[in-house]
């Protein structure tokens, strides 16, 4: 196995709250074992550009608490072609890196794994991305902060639904993942929430509603999946008041709101852990795999596992839901 000297790390995809943090680890981390780094600027755009910055302890220094990636980041077309690649590799080598660290998801690490079947270099993934759909790790960094964000947005939400008995829809991100709605649903209270992992049936969701109103609810808040299959929370609230007009209907996304701010405790501490360990395991010969904790131990699954298995929602939970919301 080839020294390990220098490092490239980069943040890719969508943007996540504490990945800040998680570069800090891996700059510090890394520094502790005495080896250079490399920051891409813009994920694998960087890459392919030769936009490499070095970095040391005091150039993460005052970014644990911020959001964003002082990294930046992008979704790369140019990566997804065998020349975009190409170029990649020849950047690495011009920048004499012996291994890259990418905090991303599911897109980045698809890239990854290609990547490290073309070329001879080692690569660690880190699970940044609000979603929480990564097979692999229990939890991703930024989704705690988002899901704080959504509930803080909701509890606001409540207050004006409440004052006027309005029935609102309100959209949570996730493009392929309920995690987030689960979470700010069971968070909130809320009446109903609307997953892309199960089936949704209009007329068996108003007669919860009509069901709610018997109960003597007053006013009701339904969360949607952004990915929802039937539809987001503007086709919900379209297809249920064709059904039932007892409340007057209102509609809320919170989007682009859950992926931005300071990074909560439970962020900061994933991504220094995540961070700290894609470093140790970098070390200790892992390649090409994604790092994550999972009933609070460190594990490293192999990118492709991480990318194809699919990250189960407890069905637990989504039970308990319907349960606590009566
Ligand atoms: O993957 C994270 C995520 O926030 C998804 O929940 C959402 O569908 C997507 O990114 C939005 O991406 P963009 O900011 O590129 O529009």
């Amino acid at each position: 196995m080839s020294e390990i000297r220098k490092i490239a790390i980069m943040t890719s995809g969508g943007d996540a709250p504490g990945m800040n943090a998680c570069i800090r680890a891996l700059v510090r981390s890394a520094n502790g074992h005495r080896l250079l780094i490399d920051g891409i600027i813009r994920g694998y755009e960087g890459m392919i550009n030769g936009d490499f910055e070095p970095m040391n302890s005091r150039t993460v220094a005052n970014i644990i608490h911020r959001g964003g990636t002082v990294l930046k980041t992008a979704r790369s077309k140019a990566f997804r072609t065998k020349e975009g690649r190409e170029q990649a590799y020849e950047q690495l080598k011009i920048n004499q890196i012996d291994a890259v660290v990418a905090i991303g998801g599911n897109g980045t690490f698809t890239g990854a794994d290609i990547f490290a079947k073309e070329f001879d270099i080692p690569f660690i993934g880190i699970p940044g991305t609000i979603d929480n759909d990564l097979y692999g790790t229990d939890y991703t960094i930024g989704f705690d902060t988002a899901v704080n964000t959504a509930i803080e947005a909701v509890d606001k939400i409540r207050d004006t639904a409440d004052s006027h008995d309005r029935l609102f829809f309100i959209e949570v991100m996730g493009r392929d993942s309920g995690y987030i709605a689960l979470y700010t649903g069971i968070g909130v209270g809320a009446g109903t929430i609307l997953l892309p992992e199960t089936d949704t049936d209009y007329d068996e969701l108003v007669n919860i509603l009509k069901a709610d109103v018997k109960r003597k609810k007053l006013f009701n808040l339904v969360i949607v999946a952004e990915g929802n299959k039937t539809g987001g929370a503007v086709k919900t609230a379209e297809e249920v008041q064709a059904r039932f007009d007892h409340y007057e209907t209102k509609v809320a996304i919170i989007g682009h709101l859950q992926r931005g701010g300071a990074p909560t405790a439970a962020d900061r501490l994933l991504a220094s852990r995540l961070g700290y360990a894609a470093i140790e395991g970098l070390l200790n010969g892992e390649r090409n795999v994604m790092v994550g904790i999972m009933n609070q131990n460190v594990v490293y699954t192999t990118l492709n596992e991480a990318i194809t298995k699919e990250k189960k929602i407890n069905p637990y939970l989504i039970e308990m839901s319907g349960i606590l919301a009566t």
